[in-house]
Protein backbone atom coordinates (compact mmCIF):
# COMPACT_ATOMS: atom_id res chain seq x y z
CA UNK A 1 0.00 0.00 0.00
CA UNK A 2 1.16 3.25 -0.94
CA UNK A 3 1.26 6.06 1.69
CA UNK A 4 1.26 8.85 -0.94
CA UNK A 5 -1.54 10.88 -2.10
CA UNK A 6 -2.43 10.51 -4.88
CA UNK A 7 -1.36 12.79 -7.61
CA UNK A 8 2.36 12.94 -5.51
CA UNK A 9 5.21 14.98 -7.11
CA UNK A 10 8.04 12.31 -8.17
CA UNK A 11 10.80 13.77 -10.15
CA UNK A 12 14.33 15.01 -9.87
CA UNK A 13 16.13 18.31 -9.98
CA UNK A 14 19.21 20.41 -11.49
CA UNK A 15 20.73 23.83 -11.94
CA UNK A 16 21.35 25.68 -14.79
CA UNK A 17 24.85 26.48 -13.41
CA UNK A 18 25.74 22.72 -12.53
CA UNK A 19 24.20 21.38 -15.26
CA UNK A 20 24.11 23.45 -18.96
CA UNK A 21 27.84 24.59 -19.85
CA UNK A 22 27.88 26.76 -22.96
CA UNK A 23 28.16 29.16 -20.26
CA UNK A 24 28.45 31.92 -22.79
CA UNK A 25 26.77 30.75 -25.85
CA UNK A 26 23.89 33.02 -27.05
CA UNK A 27 24.84 36.15 -25.12
CA UNK A 28 25.34 34.50 -21.58
CA UNK A 29 27.65 36.52 -19.05
CA UNK A 30 29.60 34.46 -16.23
CA UNK A 31 27.57 33.18 -13.27
CA UNK A 32 29.81 32.57 -10.13
CA UNK A 33 30.76 28.89 -11.08
CA UNK A 34 32.07 29.86 -13.94
CA UNK A 35 34.99 31.84 -12.08
CA UNK A 36 35.76 28.69 -9.85
CA UNK A 37 38.50 25.50 -10.46
CA UNK A 38 37.63 22.40 -9.07
CA UNK A 39 38.37 21.60 -5.38
CA UNK A 40 41.80 20.59 -5.83
CA UNK A 41 42.72 23.89 -8.02
CA UNK A 42 41.97 26.24 -5.89
CA UNK A 43 37.98 25.87 -5.27
CA UNK A 44 37.71 27.02 -1.34
CA UNK A 45 40.02 30.29 -2.00
CA UNK A 46 38.45 31.31 -5.15
CA UNK A 47 34.75 30.69 -3.23
CA UNK A 48 36.34 33.26 -0.71
CA UNK A 49 37.93 36.02 -2.81
CA UNK A 50 35.74 35.75 -5.81
CA UNK A 51 37.02 39.04 -7.14
CA UNK A 52 40.59 38.30 -6.65
CA UNK A 53 39.62 34.82 -8.33
CA UNK A 54 38.13 36.21 -11.65
CA UNK A 55 41.62 38.02 -12.44
CA UNK A 56 43.14 34.83 -12.15
CA UNK A 57 43.34 32.14 -14.88
CA UNK A 58 42.92 28.67 -13.52
CA UNK A 59 43.56 25.52 -15.97
CA UNK A 60 40.12 24.55 -16.06
CA UNK A 61 36.81 25.48 -15.18
CA UNK A 62 34.17 22.47 -14.97
CA UNK A 63 30.73 24.38 -15.24
CA UNK A 64 32.21 26.01 -19.01
CA UNK A 65 31.18 22.90 -20.50
CA UNK A 66 29.62 20.85 -17.31
CA UNK A 67 27.50 18.00 -19.57
CA UNK A 68 26.51 20.18 -22.50
CA UNK A 69 23.01 20.15 -21.02
CA UNK A 70 22.46 23.18 -23.47
CA UNK A 71 22.78 21.13 -26.02
CA UNK A 72 21.72 17.24 -24.92
CA UNK A 73 18.44 18.38 -22.68
CA UNK A 74 16.16 16.97 -25.56
CA UNK A 75 18.05 13.35 -24.90
CA UNK A 76 18.25 14.07 -21.32
CA UNK A 77 14.23 15.08 -20.93
CA UNK A 78 13.22 11.88 -22.38
CA UNK A 79 15.29 9.94 -19.90
CA UNK A 80 13.98 11.55 -17.42
CA UNK A 81 10.02 11.25 -18.39
CA UNK A 82 11.28 7.60 -19.28
CA UNK A 83 11.21 7.11 -15.17
CA UNK A 84 7.80 8.30 -14.91
CA UNK A 85 8.85 12.10 -13.55
CA UNK A 86 5.67 14.30 -13.17
CA UNK A 87 7.99 16.79 -12.18
CA UNK A 88 11.26 18.47 -12.79
CA UNK A 89 12.73 21.14 -10.70
CA UNK A 90 15.04 22.72 -12.81
CA UNK A 91 16.66 26.71 -12.57
CA UNK A 92 17.17 29.52 -15.21
CA UNK A 93 20.18 31.06 -15.20
CA UNK A 94 19.86 34.84 -14.75
CA UNK A 95 23.07 35.81 -16.34
CA UNK A 96 21.04 33.77 -19.56
CA UNK A 97 18.28 36.04 -19.18
CA UNK A 98 19.86 39.65 -18.71
CA UNK A 99 23.75 39.23 -19.62
CA UNK A 100 24.07 42.67 -18.08
CA UNK A 101 23.01 45.21 -15.22
CA UNK A 102 20.24 47.71 -16.14
CA UNK A 103 19.30 46.01 -19.77
CA UNK A 104 15.27 47.33 -20.65
CA UNK A 105 14.39 44.22 -22.06
CA UNK A 106 16.22 40.20 -21.47
CA UNK A 107 18.12 38.45 -24.09
CA UNK A 108 15.40 36.80 -26.72
CA UNK A 109 18.03 34.14 -27.64
CA UNK A 110 18.99 33.17 -23.94
CA UNK A 111 14.59 32.66 -23.11
CA UNK A 112 14.29 30.55 -26.13
CA UNK A 113 16.39 27.65 -24.86
CA UNK A 114 14.25 27.53 -21.84
CA UNK A 115 10.72 28.14 -23.80
CA UNK A 116 11.48 24.72 -25.76
CA UNK A 117 13.05 23.08 -22.90
CA UNK A 118 9.75 24.12 -20.78
CA UNK A 119 7.28 23.24 -23.74
CA UNK A 120 9.34 19.67 -24.23
CA UNK A 121 9.08 19.17 -20.74
CA UNK A 122 5.29 19.56 -19.88
CA UNK A 123 4.31 17.82 -23.65
CA UNK A 124 6.36 15.11 -21.68
CA UNK A 125 3.95 15.06 -18.93
CA UNK A 126 5.99 16.87 -16.26
CA UNK A 127 5.44 19.44 -14.15
CA UNK A 128 8.03 22.17 -13.73
CA UNK A 129 9.11 24.00 -10.80
CA UNK A 130 11.17 26.91 -11.54
CA UNK A 131 13.95 28.32 -9.28
CA UNK A 132 14.45 31.81 -9.42
CA UNK A 133 18.21 31.85 -8.42
CA UNK A 134 19.89 28.64 -8.01
CA UNK A 135 23.13 29.87 -6.49
CA UNK A 136 23.50 31.72 -9.40
CA UNK A 137 23.71 35.75 -9.07
CA UNK A 138 25.46 37.18 -12.26
CA UNK A 139 29.09 37.99 -11.81
CA UNK A 140 27.93 41.91 -13.29
CA UNK A 141 26.27 41.89 -9.91
CA UNK A 142 29.47 40.49 -7.88
CA UNK A 143 31.49 42.90 -9.41
CA UNK A 144 29.42 45.89 -9.74
CA UNK A 145 28.21 46.10 -6.23
CA UNK A 146 28.93 43.36 -4.48
CA UNK A 147 26.12 41.33 -5.03
CA UNK A 148 22.76 41.17 -3.04
CA UNK A 149 25.01 43.72 -0.22
CA UNK A 150 23.40 46.06 -2.48
CA UNK A 151 19.30 46.32 -2.50
CA UNK A 152 19.53 47.36 -5.89
CA UNK A 153 19.20 43.47 -6.63
CA UNK A 154 15.53 43.77 -4.97
CA UNK A 155 14.37 45.38 -8.55
CA UNK A 156 16.88 43.72 -10.89
CA UNK A 157 15.73 40.25 -9.48
CA UNK A 158 12.36 41.12 -9.44
CA UNK A 159 12.37 42.35 -13.51
CA UNK A 160 14.29 38.96 -13.71
CA UNK A 161 11.61 36.70 -12.03
CA UNK A 162 8.88 38.99 -13.40
CA UNK A 163 9.67 38.39 -16.54
CA UNK A 164 10.05 34.43 -15.87
CA UNK A 165 6.29 34.98 -14.58
CA UNK A 166 5.26 36.69 -17.64
CA UNK A 167 6.44 34.07 -19.81
CA UNK A 168 6.09 30.91 -18.33
CA UNK A 169 2.55 31.66 -16.61
CA UNK A 170 0.72 28.97 -18.25
CA UNK A 171 3.73 26.44 -18.40
CA UNK A 172 4.86 26.42 -14.87
CA UNK A 173 2.56 26.18 -11.60
CA UNK A 174 5.28 25.87 -9.01
CA UNK A 175 8.21 28.22 -8.30
CA UNK A 176 10.85 28.92 -5.52
CA UNK A 177 12.12 31.89 -5.02
CA UNK A 178 15.82 31.28 -3.71
CA UNK A 179 17.98 27.94 -3.60
CA UNK A 180 18.85 27.20 -0.11
CA UNK A 181 18.94 30.68 1.22
CA UNK A 182 19.96 30.11 4.46
CA UNK A 183 23.14 29.05 2.86
CA UNK A 184 24.42 32.97 1.84
CA UNK A 185 25.67 32.87 5.89
CA UNK A 186 27.74 30.05 4.89
CA UNK A 187 28.50 30.09 0.71
CA UNK A 188 28.33 34.24 0.39
CA UNK A 189 29.19 33.81 -3.09
CA UNK A 190 26.96 31.57 -3.82
CA UNK A 191 24.00 32.25 -2.09
CA UNK A 192 24.69 36.39 -2.62
CA UNK A 193 27.15 37.02 -4.69
CA UNK A 194 28.96 38.05 -2.10
CA UNK A 195 32.76 39.35 -2.33
CA UNK A 196 33.97 39.56 1.69
CA UNK A 197 37.15 39.68 1.25
CA UNK A 198 37.96 43.31 2.96
CA UNK A 199 35.06 43.93 4.63
CA UNK A 200 35.07 44.89 8.29
CA UNK A 201 31.85 43.32 9.31
CA UNK A 202 31.03 40.29 7.24
CA UNK A 203 28.43 39.23 9.27
CA UNK A 204 26.79 42.36 9.19
CA UNK A 205 26.73 42.12 5.25
CA UNK A 206 25.51 38.75 5.17
CA UNK A 207 22.46 39.73 7.34
CA UNK A 208 21.94 42.65 4.97
CA UNK A 209 21.77 40.44 1.99
CA UNK A 210 19.68 38.40 3.58
CA UNK A 211 17.15 40.99 3.96
CA UNK A 212 17.40 41.93 0.40
CA UNK A 213 16.65 38.63 -0.62
CA UNK A 214 13.76 37.94 2.30
CA UNK A 215 12.24 41.19 0.47
CA UNK A 216 12.69 40.55 -2.93
CA UNK A 217 11.26 36.87 -2.36
CA UNK A 218 8.43 38.69 -0.50
CA UNK A 219 7.94 40.81 -3.56
CA UNK A 220 8.23 38.38 -6.16
CA UNK A 221 5.33 36.05 -4.14
CA UNK A 222 3.13 39.33 -4.51
CA UNK A 223 4.14 39.89 -8.21
CA UNK A 224 3.79 36.45 -9.18
CA UNK A 225 0.16 36.07 -7.49
CA UNK A 226 -0.66 39.53 -9.50
CA UNK A 227 0.45 37.78 -12.85
CA UNK A 228 -1.42 33.90 -12.28
CA UNK A 229 -3.03 33.98 -8.60
CA UNK A 230 -2.52 29.91 -9.28
CA UNK A 231 1.14 30.09 -8.82
CA UNK A 232 2.65 28.18 -6.14
CA UNK A 233 5.42 29.78 -4.84
CA UNK A 234 7.84 28.20 -2.33
CA UNK A 235 10.95 29.20 -0.49
CA UNK A 236 13.97 26.70 0.16
CA UNK A 237 16.39 26.06 3.17
CA UNK A 238 18.82 23.45 3.23
CA UNK A 239 17.47 21.61 5.87
CA UNK A 240 19.65 20.03 8.43
CA UNK A 241 18.65 18.06 11.26
CA UNK A 242 20.39 18.74 14.24
CA UNK A 243 21.14 16.45 17.51
CA UNK A 244 22.17 16.73 20.65
CA UNK A 245 25.19 14.80 21.74
CA UNK A 246 23.91 14.76 25.22
CA UNK A 247 21.68 15.96 28.16
CA UNK A 248 23.21 18.33 28.57
CA UNK A 249 21.03 21.37 28.33
CA UNK A 250 23.81 23.75 26.97
CA UNK A 251 23.73 21.05 24.31
CA UNK A 252 20.09 21.68 23.64
CA UNK A 253 20.24 24.84 23.50
CA UNK A 254 22.83 24.73 21.34
CA UNK A 255 21.08 23.05 18.64
CA UNK A 256 18.29 25.39 18.92
CA UNK A 257 20.96 28.12 18.35
CA UNK A 258 22.12 26.63 15.68
CA UNK A 259 18.74 25.65 14.25
CA UNK A 260 17.56 29.13 14.57
CA UNK A 261 20.24 30.42 11.86
CA UNK A 262 18.38 28.66 9.35
CA UNK A 263 14.83 28.96 10.81
CA UNK A 264 15.76 32.17 10.77
CA UNK A 265 14.33 32.08 6.77
CA UNK A 266 11.42 30.55 6.42
CA UNK A 267 10.36 32.04 10.08
CA UNK A 268 10.21 35.47 7.72
CA UNK A 269 9.20 33.97 3.95
CA UNK A 270 5.83 31.70 6.04
CA UNK A 271 5.26 33.99 8.71
CA UNK A 272 5.70 37.51 7.26
CA UNK A 273 8.02 39.23 9.75
CA UNK A 274 11.45 38.86 11.53
CA UNK A 275 11.07 36.72 14.54
CA UNK A 276 12.23 38.28 17.53
CA UNK A 277 14.91 35.65 18.15
CA UNK A 278 16.57 37.38 14.70
CA UNK A 279 15.73 41.03 16.31
CA UNK A 280 17.65 40.43 19.12
CA UNK A 281 20.99 38.31 17.57
CA UNK A 282 21.18 41.47 15.43
CA UNK A 283 21.60 44.10 18.51
CA UNK A 284 23.18 41.81 20.01
CA UNK A 285 25.77 41.88 17.41
CA UNK A 286 25.77 45.97 16.95
CA UNK A 287 24.07 45.32 13.35
CA UNK A 288 21.47 47.80 12.26
CA UNK A 289 20.50 47.27 9.07
CA UNK A 290 19.44 48.89 6.40
CA UNK A 291 15.60 48.80 6.23
CA UNK A 292 14.05 50.77 3.54
CA UNK A 293 10.53 52.23 4.46
CA UNK A 294 7.99 49.76 3.22
CA UNK A 295 10.27 46.16 3.41
CA UNK A 296 8.21 45.10 6.23
CA UNK A 297 4.88 45.83 4.85
CA UNK A 298 6.36 43.80 2.05
CA UNK A 299 7.41 40.39 4.06
CA UNK A 300 4.15 40.34 4.98
CA UNK A 301 3.35 38.09 1.95
CA UNK A 302 4.02 34.92 2.72
CA UNK A 303 5.12 31.96 0.41
CA UNK A 304 2.52 29.10 -0.70
CA UNK A 305 5.05 26.04 0.12
CA UNK A 306 7.61 25.49 2.26
CA UNK A 307 11.05 23.83 0.93
CA UNK A 308 14.46 22.18 1.89
CA UNK A 309 16.95 20.31 0.63
CA UNK A 310 17.70 17.03 3.08
CA UNK A 311 21.25 14.95 2.65
CA UNK A 312 22.92 14.86 6.21
CA UNK A 313 22.20 15.89 9.80
CA UNK A 314 24.58 16.53 12.58
CA UNK A 315 25.57 16.57 16.19
CA UNK A 316 25.95 19.32 18.16
CA UNK A 317 28.08 19.40 21.77
CA UNK A 318 29.60 22.20 23.76
CA UNK A 319 31.92 20.15 25.30
CA UNK A 320 35.20 21.45 23.70
CA UNK A 321 37.27 17.54 24.23
CA UNK A 322 34.06 16.22 22.24
CA UNK A 323 34.29 19.27 19.73
CA UNK A 324 37.86 17.44 18.79
CA UNK A 325 36.37 15.01 17.33
CA UNK A 326 34.91 17.36 14.57
CA UNK A 327 33.82 15.11 11.48
CA UNK A 328 35.27 17.78 9.03
CA UNK A 329 34.00 16.31 5.92
CA UNK A 330 29.94 16.38 6.40
CA UNK A 331 27.84 18.53 4.81
CA UNK A 332 26.41 19.66 8.33
CA UNK A 333 29.59 20.13 10.27
CA UNK A 334 31.21 22.06 7.87
CA UNK A 335 29.08 24.92 9.13
CA UNK A 336 28.39 24.32 12.62
CA UNK A 337 30.26 22.78 15.57
CA UNK A 338 28.91 19.47 14.45
CA UNK A 339 30.65 16.47 15.71
CA UNK A 340 30.45 12.09 14.70
CA UNK A 341 27.60 10.48 15.07
CA UNK A 342 28.42 6.85 16.12
CA UNK A 343 24.84 5.32 14.74
CA UNK A 344 25.52 6.98 11.58
CA UNK A 345 27.16 6.07 8.31
CA UNK A 346 28.52 8.48 6.17
CA UNK A 347 28.86 8.81 2.11
CA UNK A 348 32.24 8.67 0.11
CA UNK A 349 32.54 12.42 0.87
CA UNK A 350 31.95 12.08 4.68
CA UNK A 351 28.17 13.35 4.55
CA UNK A 352 26.44 11.54 7.30
CA UNK A 353 23.75 9.19 5.86
CA UNK A 354 20.38 10.16 8.07
CA UNK A 355 16.80 8.81 6.82
CA UNK A 356 14.94 9.40 10.12
CA UNK A 357 16.55 12.80 9.68
CA UNK A 358 14.04 13.72 7.36
CA UNK A 359 11.07 12.47 9.08
CA UNK A 360 11.99 14.73 11.70
CA UNK A 361 12.77 18.05 9.33
CA UNK A 362 9.37 17.03 7.54
CA UNK A 363 7.53 17.03 10.91
CA UNK A 364 9.36 19.80 12.29
CA UNK A 365 8.88 21.90 9.09
CA UNK A 366 5.38 21.04 9.23
CA UNK A 367 4.80 21.31 12.62
CA UNK A 368 6.53 25.26 12.67
CA UNK A 369 4.90 26.64 9.72
CA UNK A 370 1.53 24.68 8.94
CA UNK A 371 2.19 25.02 5.28
CA UNK A 372 2.18 22.09 2.68
CA UNK A 373 6.13 21.33 2.08
CA UNK A 374 8.08 19.94 -0.63
CA UNK A 375 11.24 17.58 -0.67
CA UNK A 376 13.28 19.90 -3.25
CA UNK A 377 16.45 18.01 -3.39
CA UNK A 378 17.83 14.30 -1.70
CA UNK A 379 20.14 12.18 -2.91
CA UNK A 380 23.99 10.45 -2.49
CA UNK A 381 27.20 11.78 -4.29
CA UNK A 382 29.07 8.53 -4.70
CA UNK A 383 31.97 6.85 -6.36
CA UNK A 384 30.13 4.89 -9.49
CA UNK A 385 32.13 2.64 -11.47
CA UNK A 386 30.69 2.60 -15.17
CA UNK A 387 31.42 -1.47 -16.67
CA UNK A 388 32.71 -2.61 -20.00
CA UNK A 389 28.99 -2.96 -21.35
CA UNK A 390 27.72 0.56 -20.21
CA UNK A 391 26.07 -0.20 -16.71
CA UNK A 392 26.48 1.04 -13.49
CA UNK A 393 25.31 -1.24 -10.53
CA UNK A 394 24.80 1.61 -7.74
CA UNK A 395 22.72 -0.35 -5.49
CA UNK A 396 24.25 1.94 -2.57
CA UNK A 397 22.22 4.64 -3.90
CA UNK A 398 19.11 2.59 -4.36
CA UNK A 399 19.37 1.52 -0.74
CA UNK A 400 19.96 5.10 0.02
CA UNK A 401 16.64 6.30 -1.55
CA UNK A 402 14.61 3.34 -0.58
CA UNK A 403 15.33 4.20 3.51
CA UNK A 404 14.99 8.14 2.44
CA UNK A 405 11.40 7.65 0.85
CA UNK A 406 10.36 4.93 3.43
CA UNK A 407 10.77 8.08 6.25
CA UNK A 408 9.30 10.38 3.61
CA UNK A 409 6.15 7.87 3.72
CA UNK A 410 6.12 7.74 7.17
CA UNK A 411 6.22 11.27 7.47
CA UNK A 412 3.08 11.54 5.53
CA UNK A 413 1.39 9.07 7.56
CA UNK A 414 2.34 10.82 10.46
CA UNK A 415 0.49 14.31 9.34
CA UNK A 416 2.79 15.94 7.23
CA UNK A 417 1.45 17.29 3.57
CA UNK A 418 3.78 16.71 1.20
CA UNK A 419 3.50 18.07 -2.50
CA UNK A 420 6.63 16.47 -3.73
CA UNK A 421 10.19 15.01 -3.93
CA UNK A 422 12.66 16.11 -6.12
CA UNK A 423 15.43 13.89 -5.92
CA UNK A 424 18.95 15.61 -6.66
CA UNK A 425 20.76 14.82 -9.52
CA UNK A 426 18.95 12.63 -11.55
CA UNK A 427 21.59 12.81 -14.08
CA UNK A 428 25.09 13.21 -13.09
CA UNK A 429 26.14 17.09 -12.89
CA UNK A 430 29.10 19.11 -12.06
CA UNK A 431 29.42 19.57 -7.64
CA UNK A 432 28.60 22.43 -5.98
CA UNK A 433 30.88 22.05 -3.35
CA UNK A 434 33.91 20.71 -5.09
CA UNK A 435 33.26 21.07 -8.66
CA UNK A 436 33.81 17.25 -9.70
CA UNK A 437 31.96 15.14 -11.58
CA UNK A 438 33.01 11.86 -9.59
CA UNK A 439 30.84 13.33 -6.89
CA UNK A 440 27.70 11.53 -8.69
CA UNK A 441 24.22 11.70 -7.92
CA UNK A 442 22.38 10.83 -10.95
CA UNK A 443 20.21 7.58 -12.16
CA UNK A 444 21.78 8.41 -15.37
CA UNK A 445 25.57 8.15 -15.76
CA UNK A 446 27.64 11.01 -18.05
CA UNK A 447 30.39 10.27 -19.57
CA UNK A 448 33.09 12.90 -18.18
CA UNK A 449 35.57 13.06 -15.78
CA UNK A 450 36.92 15.18 -13.58
CA UNK A 451 39.32 17.00 -16.14
CA UNK A 452 36.79 17.36 -18.63
CA UNK A 453 37.15 14.13 -20.24
CA UNK A 454 34.82 12.07 -22.22
CA UNK A 455 32.35 11.89 -24.57
CA UNK A 456 29.25 12.77 -22.73
CA UNK A 457 27.20 10.28 -23.50
CA UNK A 458 24.29 8.99 -21.41
CA UNK A 459 23.81 5.68 -19.96
CA UNK A 460 21.33 4.28 -17.43
CA UNK A 461 22.08 3.00 -13.92
CA UNK A 462 20.13 0.09 -11.92
CA UNK A 463 18.67 3.35 -10.16
CA UNK A 464 16.93 4.52 -13.04
CA UNK A 465 14.83 0.90 -13.34
CA UNK A 466 14.33 1.29 -9.56
CA UNK A 467 13.21 4.81 -9.73
CA UNK A 468 10.64 4.06 -12.43
CA UNK A 469 8.92 1.61 -10.47
CA UNK A 470 9.03 3.65 -7.36
CA UNK A 471 7.52 6.20 -9.13
CA UNK A 472 4.87 3.71 -11.35
CA UNK A 473 3.34 2.08 -8.02
CA UNK A 474 3.48 6.14 -6.30
CA UNK A 475 6.03 4.74 -3.72
CA UNK A 476 4.17 1.67 -3.23
CA UNK A 477 7.05 -0.52 -4.11
CA UNK A 478 10.10 0.29 -2.79
CA UNK A 479 11.74 -3.36 -2.41
C1 LIG B 1 22.67 21.59 -2.56
C2 LIG B 1 22.61 22.47 -3.76
O1 LIG B 1 23.32 22.28 -1.57
O2 LIG B 1 23.42 20.43 -2.60
C3 LIG B 1 22.97 21.78 -5.06
O3 LIG B 1 21.35 23.10 -3.89
C4 LIG B 1 24.13 20.85 -4.82
O4 LIG B 1 23.23 22.77 -6.02
C5 LIG B 1 23.71 19.80 -3.83
O5 LIG B 1 24.67 20.29 -5.98
C6 LIG B 1 24.75 18.73 -3.56
O6 LIG B 1 25.95 19.32 -3.20
P1 LIG B 1 27.32 18.96 -3.92
O7 LIG B 1 28.30 19.86 -3.34
O8 LIG B 1 27.58 17.54 -3.62
O9 LIG B 1 27.08 19.22 -5.37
Amino acid sequence: MSNFPDGFLWGGATAANQYEGAYLEDGKTMSPMDILPDLAHGRKEALDHPIHALGHLYDFYPSHTSIDGYHHWKEDLELLAGMGFNIYRMSISWSRIFPRPDMDQPNEAGLAYYDELIRRARELGMQILVTINHFDTPMWAVKRNNGWADRCMIDEYLKFAGTLFKRYKNQVRYWITFNEINMLLHYPLFGAGLDLTNDPNPTRTKYQAAHNQLVASAKAVTLGHSINPRFMIGSMIAGICNYAYSSCPDDVLAVQRTMRESYFFPDVQARGSYPLYAQRFLEKNNICLDIAEGDIDALRDTVDFVSFSYYSSGVITCDPRIKAHKTSANFASSFSDAVDNPYLSASDWGWVIDPVGLRITMNELYDRYNKPIFIAENGLGAKDIITDDGKVHDSYRIDYYRDHIEQMGLAIQDGVECLGYTTWGPIDLISVSTGQMSKRYGFIYVDRDDNGNGTNERFIKDSYLWYKKVIASNGADIA
